[in-house]
């Protein structure tokens, strides 16, 4: 049993509690306004208006998801902010009763938007509703993302493609400092929405250091700490090695966010390493490929290929979703191959993540880890 955690400093609207660990590994209850019973390590769906395509909010309950990713970027285009606050906050909007994590909107800016342009006041871009150009500031992120109302914001971070190297990344890591106090001086909530900082610093360990330095200045304002700019296709090495060194320097009793990160490998890895919260679209977007996630050799199943156009088996006979109850591969092929069935396919990869943390819980508490990594890379 791990020791009592020190208090987090200021009057944060989260509690973050550790009940075991195993090597840097913890298992933990992370308490936020709409959710007390977050299970760390976790894996958040992304949705992308507050509700993952397809799904309702009672699905995703029952899938036992705790807490879904919105989108400040699309929410930002429609409805708005305003009009979001006035429809009572995103959990109102989407029916959804437990948590919410929104990004700040710059990330998605610029990985999506060609257009975008960066200054130190903020990025501008293209809207694609109406051709306007249009200026993110740290402030303006966060006024939308107080009025979204989500239980954790992001700070607006200048992120760097985890490829570029050269002054450009230095450039990027003290931008996000003071990008990350404009951000808590623009925050009107504090004592209802978390503000969490992004390490950024590119795959330099230097770098990494500087900012984490430089933000743990600041801890007595910050409720938990994400790790950015990875997940863009580095060598798994090189991003598993800034992970470890991110998790070691970061403080030991707030929680600790990887962006972007999902692949069920990475998860076990990245848990491993003293990770506890993850976000990522692959279950979502592998979905909609036909391609469904499970315990075999690649750890997929590519459902459009017709090896399974006759199988009367399910996706997982171990899994207790309701797709592997009622449908065959066969009949999940026929959907995928005619561009169907992808919310099917999405509720099962949902169920398989939710599972797969499970595990890494349970075996985190049992001291089992290197069973269940052993059993992963032999299975898969
Ligand atoms: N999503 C994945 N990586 C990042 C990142 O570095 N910053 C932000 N804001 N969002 C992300
Ligand atoms: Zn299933």
């Amino acid at each position: 049993v791990a020791p009592a955690a020190p208090p987090q400093q200021a009057p944060f609207p989260l509690t973050f509690t550790v009940h075991a660990t195993w090597n840097k590994a913890r298992v933990a209850t992370l308490s936020l306004p709409h959710n007390p019973r977050c299970r760390t390590p976790m894996f958040m769906p992304v949705g992308t208006q507050g509700a993952i395509k397809g799904l309702t909010a009672q699905q995703m309950e029952d899938l036992d998801v705790d807490l879904i990713l919105g989108n400040t970027y699309f929410l930002s285009l429609r409805p708005g902010g305003e009009a979001m606050e006035k429809l009572g906050g995103l959990h109102k909007f989407a029916s959804w009763r437990r948590a919410m994590l929104t990004d700040s909107g710059g990330f998605q800016m610029v990985s999506l938007l060609d257009l975008s342009e960066l200054t130190e006041e903020g990025v501008s871009f293209i809207s694609p509703v109406d051709g306007t150009r249009m200026l993110l500031t740290p402030e303006k992120s966060i006024q939308i993302q107080n009025q979204i109302g989500a239980d954790v914001m992001m700070a607006l971070d200048d992120v760097v493609s985890s490829l570029t190297t050269g002054p450009r990344v230095e450039e990027a890591m003290h931008r996000t400092i003071r990008w990350l106090d404009r951000c808590y001086a623009a925050h009107k909530r504090p004592t209802e929405q978390n503000l969490f900082a992004i390490v950024q610093g590119g795959l330099d360990p230097r770098l990494r250091t500087m900012c984490m330095a430089e933000m743990k200045k600041r801890d007595g304002h910050i409720p938990g700490y994400a790790i950015g700019g990875l997940s863009g296709g580095e060598d798994k090495n090189l991003f598993w090695r800034v992970v470890h060194q991110c998790t070691s320097e970061l403080p030991q009793n707030k929680p600790r966010y990887l962006m972007g990160v999902g692949y069920p490998l990475d998860l076990l890895v990245c848990s491993a390493l003293g990770v506890d919260m993850f976000d990522c679209v692959y279950p979502c977007r592998t979905a909609r490929f036909g391609t469904a996630l499970a315990d075999c050799p690649g750890g997929v199943i590519h459902l459009r290929s017709d090896k399974f156009a006759l199988s009367k088996e399910p996706i997982d006979a171990q899994c207790h979703c309701m797709v592997c109850h009622e449908y065959t591969m066969g009949r999940l092929h026929q959907l995928a191959c005619h561009e169907g069935g992808a919310e099917l396919i999405t509720m099962h990869n949902i169920a398989y993540q939710m599972r797969h943390m499970q595990r890494i819980r349970d075996a985190i508490k049992g001291g089992t880890f290197p069973d269940l990594v052993r059993y992963f890379i032999r299975t898969l």
